[in-house]
């Protein structure tokens, strides 16, 4: 049977490489779709997780994971002989950077496993963000190691993955899948099996145009954060405030979209993906300018934070030395527990460093390892808050409840608008 035919009847063997928050959604909405699906990845501790049913993200329930494991349709290994068995692989694996430069070692490792047990009739697909060329250049040329030729014996794409942890409306199969083969049949390939579980798939004219295009998504997120961050230093010195003008500026039904400041942007994708693609743009000798500039200004902010809270306190006659400062959620975003290249690990590190005493709360992480030593999570209670000389909002779960912390803080400095209209002793942002 072809490769087509046997994902149209949904008979495929799936391979997913990497089962993060990207590779754990996919292989369990894959198997709910009625496909064989087994998971690979290097951490065994993760493996024997996911075997157990409980899952490790927000995004899968236990009780899906469950569910599937339970059904024989997911299985989850750290084998790379598994991969002899796919029909389908797809490659989730991590794109971080490496003293500021595209970190392509785990892409490099996935690939070359990939090509150890590389098949003829094989399809692979790369769904790590990465600069454009990626999968036609890099990936191809390791794949093709393995002596088969892409194209000919095997099929090769690239599809960017746009979930957004912890967002109930939007997940996996309803937000539209961009796909780009590096020929037609690639393509066709590969929408066939992703139709098998998104309601939408989009198709481009190549891998590149698939990377490129989740870039643009990515650096418009970081360009926009970074100008409203500006604004909102600009408008405090200004003595506007910043919130009051975004909300008047939203009313505009067209031509203006609303983004928000913050002590600093987090996560694995927006203070990470667009220096993949000034990495790229380098290459060529040219510069991607306002992607740099882009990520100074956000980079900036929690030092700016920091400066912000010594100035609330100076204005109450204390000084950052000697304080004691709570900061309020550390994760990069509400309602998840990722912790990944989160502002407040700064923050927290700056403050300690001028000589405040700090602690945090946040119901997802119960500890955290910072340069000077483990903090771990304190109880949020009136006793904890009224001990604290100010607090700091840097993370808004949604399980925090805003009215208790307005009435039992001494001072907040709110940098979410997490407060707004409630009564205390408030600084915004
Ligand atoms: N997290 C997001 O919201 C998000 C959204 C869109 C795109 N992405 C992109 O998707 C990719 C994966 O991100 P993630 O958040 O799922 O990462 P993650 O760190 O949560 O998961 C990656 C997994 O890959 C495993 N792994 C590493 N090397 C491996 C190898 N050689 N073989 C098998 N497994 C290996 C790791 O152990 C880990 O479990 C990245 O390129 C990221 O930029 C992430």
């Amino acid at each position: 049977m072809n490769l087509l035919t046997s994902i149209q009847e949904q008979r495929a063997e799936v391979a997913v490489v990497g089962l993060g928050y990207v590779g754990l959604p996919l292989a369990c909405r894959a198997a709910g779709a009625g496909l064989s699906v087994t998971g690979l990845d290097v951490d065994g501790t993760l493996i024997d997780l996911i075997n157990s049913g409980q899952s490790p993200i927000e995004d899968v329930s236990s009780q899906e994971l469950s569910e599937q494991i339970q059904s024989g349709r997911l299985t989850a290994t750290t084998d790379p002989e598994v991969l002899n068995n796919a029909d389908v692989i797809v490659i989730c694996v991590p794109t971080p950077l490496k003293d500021e430069l595209p970190d392509m070692s785990f892409i490099e490792a996935a690939s070359k496993d990939v090509s150890r047990h590389l098949k003829a009739g094989q399809l692979v697909i790369l769904e790590s963000t990465t600069y454009p060329g990626t999968t036609e250049e890099f990936v191809l040329s390791i794949l093709e190691t393995s002596g088969l030729k892409a194209g000919e014996d095997f099929h090769l794409g690239f599809s960017p993955e746009r979930i957004d942890p912890g967002n109930e409306r939007f997940g996996l199969e309803n937000v539209p899948k961009i796909i780009g083969g590096i020929d037609e049949k690639s393509t066709e390939m590969m929408e066939a099996f992703y139709s098998t579980f998104i309601d939408k798939v989009v198709k481009v004219s190549s891998p590149r145009a698939a990377e490129m295009a989740k870039l643009l998504e990515n650096t418009y997120r970081h360009v926009n954060i970074a100008l409203v961050n500006e604004i909102a230093i600009l408008c405090h010195d200004l003595g506007i405030d910043v919130w009051e003008v975004i909300e008047a500026a939203s009313t505009k039904p067209f031509g203006f979209q609303a983004f928000y400041p913050g002590p600093g942007w987090g996560g694995h994708c927006i203070p990470v993906d667009p220096a993949y693609l000034s990495w790229r743009v380098r290459q060529l000798g040219e510069t991607a300018r306002f992607v740099e500039l882009a990520r100074e200004i956000n980079k900036k902010m929690p030092t700016y934070v920091v400066q912000r809270i010594g100035e609330a306190l100076n204005n109450q006659g204390r000084s950052l030395k000697a304080s004691k400062v709570l900061v309020l959620g550390i994760t990069y975003k509400a309602d998840v527990g990722d912790l990944r290249e989160s502002s407040a690990i700064q923050i927290l590190e700056k403050l300690a460093k001028s000589g405040a005493d700090v602690g945090y709360h946040d119901p997802f992480v119960e500890s955290v390892d910072l340069k000077g030593g483990r903090l771990s999570s304190v109880e949020l209670n009136e006793e904890t808050l009224s001990d604290y000389d100010i607090v700091m909002v840097h993370t808004n779960h949604s399980s925090y409840d805003w009215d208790f912390i307005a009435a039992h803080s001494p001072l907040v400095l709110d940098t979410r608008n997490a407060l707004h209209g409630l009564q205390g002793n408030i600084v915004k942002l």
